[in-house]
């Protein structure tokens, strides 16, 4: 009877090492006695390594793609189909009426493979004035001037919204048309679209 008081009593800081290692053995005790809690330190230790890994790499951002040199020139309709963004650099041109925009940046709409790449190195005027993604015809300049008003108000607003978020390169040459010299253009000037003239 005298050895069983001895072993249940209770344990106390002041019993050191010894309290603790029986309480240890107390907890470990617990834990294996029970599947389930098996189970919960099983997950908690997984869920503890994720968080310590997950802490210790860092996160690494995609590379940003290097910009492209400005370009600044004119193009005619057969020129402009070699930047569909299947070229080397990935270039990707578009034109609204009569402006050419560079639209590299948004080469997940225009490049291959996305969902307006009909439009990419083409004329894009037609198809958005009509809601169709289909270029204007594949070698020949398109004047447009079959389309109706409503349809040129939405080539215009179009046009709007290419301006806003794209860089001119340039015009979009009518058949006999010489293409204009850039080379004396200021930067800002440039990046302003100053010397395109789109159809009205
Ligand atoms: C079911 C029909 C359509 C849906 C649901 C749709 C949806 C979208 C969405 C979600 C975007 C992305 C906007 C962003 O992230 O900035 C987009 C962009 C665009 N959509 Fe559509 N679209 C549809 C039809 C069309 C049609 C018929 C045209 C023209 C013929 C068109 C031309 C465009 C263009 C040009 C862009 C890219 C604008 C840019 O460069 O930022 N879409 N569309």
């Amino acid at each position: 009877m005298g050895d069983e008081a001895v072993t249940s009593a209770p344990v106390t800081p002041e019993d050191g090492a010894a309290g603790e290692s029986g309480l240890l053995y107390g907890i470990v005790n617990e834990i294996i006695s029970s599947p389930l809690n098996l189970v919960l330190v099983g997950v908690i230790t997984i869920l503890l390594y994720k968080i310590i890994r997950s802490r210790q790499q860092p996160t690494t951002l995609p590379e940003p793609e290097p910009e492209l040199p400005r370009l600044r020139r004119d193009f005619t309709v057969s020129e402009l189909k070699a930047y569909d963004g299947t070229q080397p650099d990935g270039r990707l041109l578009v034109a609204v009426n009569g402006t050419v925009y560079d639209v590299t940046k948004g080469k997940r709409f225009y490049g291959p493979g996305g969902p307006y790449s009909a439009f990419g190195g083409r004329d894009a005027s037609r198809g958005l004035a009509t809601f169709k993604v289909t270029s204007s015809s594949e070698d020949q300049y398109d004047d447009l001037s079959d389309l109706n008003a409503s349809e040129m108000e939405t080539v215009r607003e179009w046009e709007q919204q290419f301006k806003e978020k794209y860089i001119v390169v340039g015009k979009l040459l009518k058949p006999g048309e010489q293409p204009t010299n850039y080379s004396d253009e200021v930067e800002q000037g440039a990046a302003d679209g100053a010397g395109e003239q789109p159809r009205t």
